[in-house]
């Protein structure tokens, strides 16, 4: 082959993209590529929208009940602040209650003072006594007693969403 005719024939590859070993890719193809890739990209983008359009929107929310643990856990005396849930486990010699730990005045979260023995709100100064009442400060009312229950295992179960008598002892 002549020198004109290697030239030629590189121009003609040149033109075409392709390199003659067969790894590079065509113009044509490489667009339709990017275009199927454009399409697929565009499915699944629109099939997710559809997946969570049709998928409730549920909002699960924690159980209002939780497992305090074996009654021995709770010796007469004991004042146990759990923390997470917002509550009073409290023993003494008539048997087991809980309250809420949350101020009645604007919503704080008391503290217990063991000195003193009484839940003290660190916000606005209220404080209570060990059944929860009022004695002194702007809260307007007791902290609410929660329901005290045993589990199928004969462990302390809290419900915070149930709010019984104040003065209602569990006995276990
Ligand atoms: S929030 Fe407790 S005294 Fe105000």
């Amino acid at each position: 082959m002549s020198d004109n005719g290697s030239i030629e024939k590189a121009l003609e590859l040149q033109g075409d993209g392709e390199a003659g070993d067969g790894s590079s890719v065509d113009r044509r193809t490489f667009l339709t590529r990017i275009g199927i890739g454009a399409c697929a990209a565009a499915c699944g983008g629109a099939g997710a929208v559809a997946l969570d359009f049709i998928h409730p929107k549920v909002l699960f929310e924690p159980s209002p009940s939780f497992v305090a643990g074996r009654r021995s856990l709770f010796p007469e005396g004991t004042v146990f602040f759990e923390r997470e849930k917002k509550v009073y486990i409290i023993a003494d010699s008539r048997g087991v209650y809980a309250m809420s730990a949350v101020c009645t005045h604007l919503g704080c979260i008391t503290r217990f003072r063991s000195e003193s023995r009484v839940i003290a709100c660190p916000c606005h100064g209220s404080v209570f006594n060990m059944e929860g009442d009022v004695m002194g400060g702007p809260a307007p009312r007791s902290l609410p007693w929660l329901e005290v229950r045993l589990n199928e295992r004969e462990e302390l179960v809290v419900d915070t969403s149930v709010i019984i008598p104040a003065g209602t002892v569990f006995k276990a």
